[in-house]
């Protein structure tokens, strides 16, 4: 028989298994012109910490383009493609004027809108300066990242906000380094991810069998069951629940995929806290958006905001650190091994993952939502429409996530105990949708 099965049906079947296909080209694709970069092109993405542009310009690269981001000294922030439009040196080596950025190998300087200011070498008269223009991008800095429009500047939207960041009296901080978070990965597959919250189970708890809490802190034995998953397709993305019971009470995580390469979660509550006197439900406070950002086809760089009240119990919340699911943060490849997290299970599915070698089962719902979204802005996009998830009228746009711990009598039964894990999940879907305004767009 030749090598062709897709799936196999015989034990030490190894020598018929086929090569699987390709992977999907637009999906995973983001160079300029590619189907999936054009997609990614139309919303703000950042790109760098405020904090990274200090005295020298920092070479970066996007979307598969090399760029290099700097603040000038009347501190606007340039992002311009990399290389000289004189002959090509990157202006990772320039020096920062007032106005923009000067390159080391003739002189010629550019605005922070990729206006050629200067030919010094060059006669007066030149058919360059103040005629033609260095590749440059548009950004906005918000909340100490440096966001970057690269698509079409005729279809460039406002910067979206999310209503959970537009709440006064909150305080914010920086999730992880921006050195610590890149992922040699297509991006897609670490999206894949967010829409798995089934995974904790197994890789942050149980499978290693040596962790005797997961890399939030959480007892491994309150992840032990794998829970009720369920997905609800938004506005925005895509809701995620998983619920569990936690004793006398039941568990609910709500996760958010926010088109296009956006996680709402809410972070690293030490589980369970305690109810206080007559509270039948608690919800955590800390909240956290990461957004992945294709470096090329096969990197990704992740960027987080962490965000809570003032007045929030901190108690059992944790500092915004590198956890060990981003990374290998030093660990050695053994201890990598021993226990595994996001980065080994992402990074290990190869620099792309093949979806045609994949067998997707009930709990890759959200896996194949998520999926479907993607493919769909993708094709409204090369219809020359706006995708879904982005929006124009500078609202800003309602998110969700949360952890709550709510009071639920244990059912009589397995089956009936996972009937009330499932009603409370539900019930607090419902509830969430009350909070989104219905037209935001
Ligand atoms: S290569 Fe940049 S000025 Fe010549
Ligand atoms: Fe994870």
């Amino acid at each position: 028989m030749a090598r062709q099965a897709r799936f196999l049906t015989e034990t030490f079947g190894g020598y018929r298994q086929a090569e699987p296909p390709p992977p999907e080209d637009r999906l995973v694709r983001v160079g300029p012109g590619t189907l999936g970069g054009e997609y990614l092109r139309r919303f703000w993405h950042p790109v760098a910490q405020s904090a990274m542009l200090k005295g020298l310009p920092v070479a970066i690269r996007i979307m598969g383009e090399d760029l290099v981001i700097f603040r000038d000294k009347s501190g606007r922030v340039g992002l311009l493609e990399a290389h000289c439009s004189h002959r090509g040196t990157s202006l990772e080596f320039g020096k920062i004027e007032d106005r923009g950025i000067r390159c080391c190998y003739h002189g010629w300087q550019f605005d922070i809108d990729g206006a050629i200011l200067d030919t010094p070498a060059e006669p007066e008269g030149n058919p360059y300066k103040g005629k033609l223009y260095q590749g440059a991008y548009p950004t906005v800095e918000y909340k100490g990242l440096v966001f970057a429009y690269m698509g079409p500047p005729e279809k460039k939207p406002p910067f979206r906000k999310f209503d959970v960041f537009e709440k006064p009296g909150l305080e914010f901080g920086l999730g992880e380094p921006v050195g610590g978070n890149l992922k040699p990965c297509n991006w897609l597959q670490v999206m894949d991810n967010v829409a798995d919250p089934v995974h904790e189970a197994f890789l942050h708890a149980s499978i290693s069998g040596i962790q005797f809490t997961d890399v939030n802190g959480r007892p491994v034995e309150e992840l032990a069951d794998k829970g009720e998953d369920d997905y609800w397709e938004t506005e925005v993305g895509v809701l995620c629940h998983v619920a569990r019971r936690v004793k006398d009470a039941v568990w609910v995580r709500s996760m958010e995929y926010v088109i296009p390469n956006i996680i709402q979660i809410c972070k690293m509550p030490l589980l369970p806290p305690p109810f206080t006197n007559d509270a039948d439900e608690i919800e955590m406070p800390q909240l956290l958006t990461r957004w992945r950002v294709p470096v090329d086809d096969e990197n990704t760089v992740e960027f987080a905001l962490v965000y809570y009240g003032a007045e929030d119990d901190r108690s059992y919340v944790s500092a915004p650190s590198v956890a060990l699911s981003t990374n290998r943060g030093g660990r050695t490849y053994e201890e990598a091994q021993r226990a595994p997290g996001d980065y080994d299970a992402q990074v290990s599915q190869g620099p792309i993952a093949r979806h045609g070698r994949e067998h997707l089962g009930r709990t890759d719902r959200g896996v194949a939502l998520m999926r479907r979204m993607v493919r769909e802005g993708i094709e409204a996009v090369a219809r020359g429409e706006d995708p879904k998830g982005l929006f124009r009228n500078g609202a800003v746009a309602p998110v969700y996530a949360a952890e709550t711990v709510k009071r639920a009598a244990r059912g009589p039964t397995p089956e009936a105990d996972r009937e009330v894990v499932r009603s409370v999940s539900h019930a607090l879907y419902q509830k969430s949708l009350a909070t989104r305004p219905r037209t935001w767009r």
